[in-house]
């Protein structure tokens, strides 16, 4: 792995993404919850507010049957194609992507409309009131963008702030980073971008105005986050009208972020970061007790530097420098597979012990990370992009055993963040984005601004504080401790894939800490042990969170009806080994294009010939199943 060593010091790595993402509804508020427990049975329930959080942090929900889904949700999970295609965790969304690439717009193009949609019909997942990532490979470039329209803390944040209330660090208005999506998705328009800014905006305006079905697990996440909806005006004006919860299958309509979306389409960013849609939004978070300013607002810088790439098992991977620590955790696991010298170490009930041990070591390493604009983290970068560092950590790695937390040379509590969406685009000329977006929890702070239909972020749950009690009982990192204008680290990981400079895949997920774990396992399923795209996806998979030492694995039968169970042979390997494992009905959500050429990848030829030669490959594009979305395709 070769990150461009010299600008190593550029790089800002944010390694922390949430948990549970893989339902990404239930309301789970990361490390606090078992102090929360605790309190709550002290507390002998007196507190009706507790209960609810015992409730909202349950996964029961998952029991709700989707027999009633309509037919354009779920299924097809996958398309082909030799033109060019869009994969999002919504099919709605995935189609305008391609409706835009069908008008011989750049995959930036396809992007834009493609984000803008997810807010409207996922907006417990992501939105203009968020944040993210985004990856674009250019087809006539050999390296990658990383655009990190990341949420900033307010100029009146500080590191104290929710010293007298941890809660608010997660809930309500005071949990409200400085969004960043908009700014970051005109950035990338403005470089890349074809197609008029404002005819990107066109659908899903349609869709908020004149409203849109609510998907299944768009119900799903209103049922299971009915009591935050209810006590919000916000949300429940839209999504419990006259005060009834939407279910799968309703119409929602969102009219005025509609024309907050409008307004953006004729006016451009300014309008949000410096004119109207900014003003009502910032008045609506101020009544509400925040601490949002026009002056935060004007101030949003989108940070645009080279991806970071990394070398490793006969793969080049770009993807995005910290605060983002998901390109960085990826490559140490990687290199540390690679370092066994064979591409048999990843395979089997054995490549998944390897996997697990090297994980631990990474979540261990990954929360000395931190937003490197304020934290000098360059030696903790150099070491987790180091083949060496990493054949260090493989000498430690024994395959007849476990450890305990404590082996894995922790040091700070974990970050555990939530909700997310990911979406890969690939367009005619091989231009690639890999993205993703998120406002943290499912609905974010809980809160929606009345008079722009924008529901808040609560990216200010990523940063540590000194104040947490949290449930692995070891200190907050300090390089993620808040300052203003600072991002907070992140899990997600949107990557794109080369393979001798041809490009190979786009990958991404969902799911806060599972993000990493699940993007490794997509990828090792496809690029390494050769399983085709669907299967690569959709094949069950491992999480580990460090502390509790417990491999988590899935079983449970996902929206579609179809169950996904790691296999009794792993699991036996695994527990031979001295592994806890723990069934777990959830996980990360991952979206995945793969390019394919006539000759197989490892026959022996190189695909940078053909590619010299101006053929392209058939392209293959899966939505995760275990979320009701579809890709789409030309
Ligand atoms: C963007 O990131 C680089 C590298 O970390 C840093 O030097 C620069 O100050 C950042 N810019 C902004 C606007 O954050
Ligand atoms: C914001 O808008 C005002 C005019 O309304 C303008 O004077 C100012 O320069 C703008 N600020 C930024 C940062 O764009
Ligand atoms: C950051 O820390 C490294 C050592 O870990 C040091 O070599 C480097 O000079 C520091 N950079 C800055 C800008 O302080
Ligand atoms: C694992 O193997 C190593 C040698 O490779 C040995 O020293 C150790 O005792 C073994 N541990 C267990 C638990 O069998
Ligand atoms: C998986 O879940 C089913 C219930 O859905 C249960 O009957 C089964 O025992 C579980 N298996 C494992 C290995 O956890």
């Amino acid at each position: 792995m070769m990150l461009r060593e010299q600008k190593k010091e550029k790089l800002e790595a944010s390694l922390l993404a949430d948990d549970d993402g893989g339902i990404g509804n239930s309301r789970n508020r990361g490390g606090i919850t078992v102090a929360l427990l605790s309190y709550c049975f002290l507390a002998l329930f007196v507190s009706l507010t507790c209960v609810g959080l015992i409730l909202r942090g349950n996964s029961s929900f998952l029991a709700v049957s989707f027999e009633n889904s309509k037919p354009e949700f779920g299924n097809s999970g996958v398309v082909e194609s030799d033109k060019a295609v869009v994969a999002a965790d919504d099919g709605r969304c995935s189609e305008i992507g391609v409706s835009v690439l069908e008008k011989g717009g750049h995959a930036v193009d396809a992007a834009v409309a493609t984000a803008v949609c997810l807010g409207v019909v996922n907006p417990m997942a992501s939105g203009i009131g968020g944040g993210g990532f985004m990856v674009v490979h250019s087809s006539s470039g050999p390296g990658a963008l990383a655009f990190d329209m990341r949420e900033t803390a307010p100029l009146a944040a500080s590191q104290d702030m929710y010293e007298a209330d941890g809660q608010s660090k997660y809930d309500g208005p005071l949990s409200m980073g400085v969004p960043g999506e908009l700014a970051g998705l005109h950035e990338a328009w403005l470089k890349y971008g074809r197609l008029p800014w404002k005819s990107l905006f066109e659908p899903a305006i349609k869709l908020a105005k004149e409203g849109f079905v609510v998907a299944p697990y768009l119900g799903k996440s209103i049922a299971s986050n009915a009591g935050l909806i209810l006590s919000d005006p916000g949300l429940q004006q839209v999504y419990a009208p006259a005060g009834k919860l939407l279910k799968a299958g309703d119409i929602c309509y969102n009219v005025k972020l509609g024309l907050s979306l409008e307004a953006v389409a004729e006016q451009g960013p300014v309008a949000f970061y410096n004119g109207t849609v900014g003003e009502m939004l910032v008045n609506d978070v101020q009544k509400a007790g925040g601490i949002l300013t026009m002056e935060d607002l004007r101030n949003y810088r989108v940070n645009v530097t080279d991806a970071v790439a990394v070398n490793t098992m006969g793969y080049t991977i770009l993807g995005m420098p910290p605060p983002s620590s998901g390109t960085v955790g990826m490559s140490l696991v990687l290199n540390i597979l690679n370092s066994y010298g064979s591409s048999e170490a990843a395979k089997g009930s054995l490549g998944l012990h390897r996997m697990i041990e090297a994980l631990k070591f990474m979540f261990a390493l990954r929360m000395n990370l931190g937003d490197p604009d304020f934290v000098n983290i360059s030696k903790t970068i150099s070491e987790m992009l180091s083949p060496e560092f990493a054949k260090g950590i493989r000498e430690r790695i024994f395959d007849n055993t476990t450890f305990p937390p404590e082996y894995y040379m922790h040091r700070w509590s974990q970050l555990r963040d939530h909700g997310t969406s990911h979406f890969c685009v690939v367009d005619a000329d091989r231009n690639a984005v890999s993205m993703t977006t998120t406002v943290n929890y499912p609905f974010g702070g809980g809160v929606l601004s009345p008079s722009t239909g924008i529901v808040l972020n609560n990216e200010m749950g990523d940063f540590s504080i000194p104040t947490e009690v949290v449930p692995d009982k070891l200190p907050p990192a300090p390089t993620n401790f808040i300052k203003p204008n600072k991002r907070p680290l992140s899990s997600m990981n949107p990557i794109v894939v080369l393979k001798d400079n041809q490009l190979a895949g786009v990958i991404g997920g969902s799911g806060g800490m599972n993000i990493i774990p699940a993007v490794l396992q997509v990828f090792i399923n496809h690029f390494i042990l050769g399983m085709q795209p669907l299967e690569a996806v959709q094949s069950p998979r491992v999480y580990h969170k460090l502390i509790p030492n417990i491999v988590l694995y899935e079983n449970w039968t996902i929206i579609d009806g179809e169950h996904i169970e790691l296999s009794e042979e792993k699991r036996h390997f695994l527990a031979e080994r001295g592994h806890q494992l723990k069934a777990q009905s959830g996980g990360a959500i991952c979206q995945l294009i793969v390019q394919t050429f006539q000759r197989p990848i490892n026959s022996g030829r190189k695909l940078g010939k053909i590619s010299n030669n101006g053929v392209l490959g058939m392209l293959t594009a899966v939505s995760d199943p275990r979320k009701d979305g579809r890709p789409a395709a030309i």
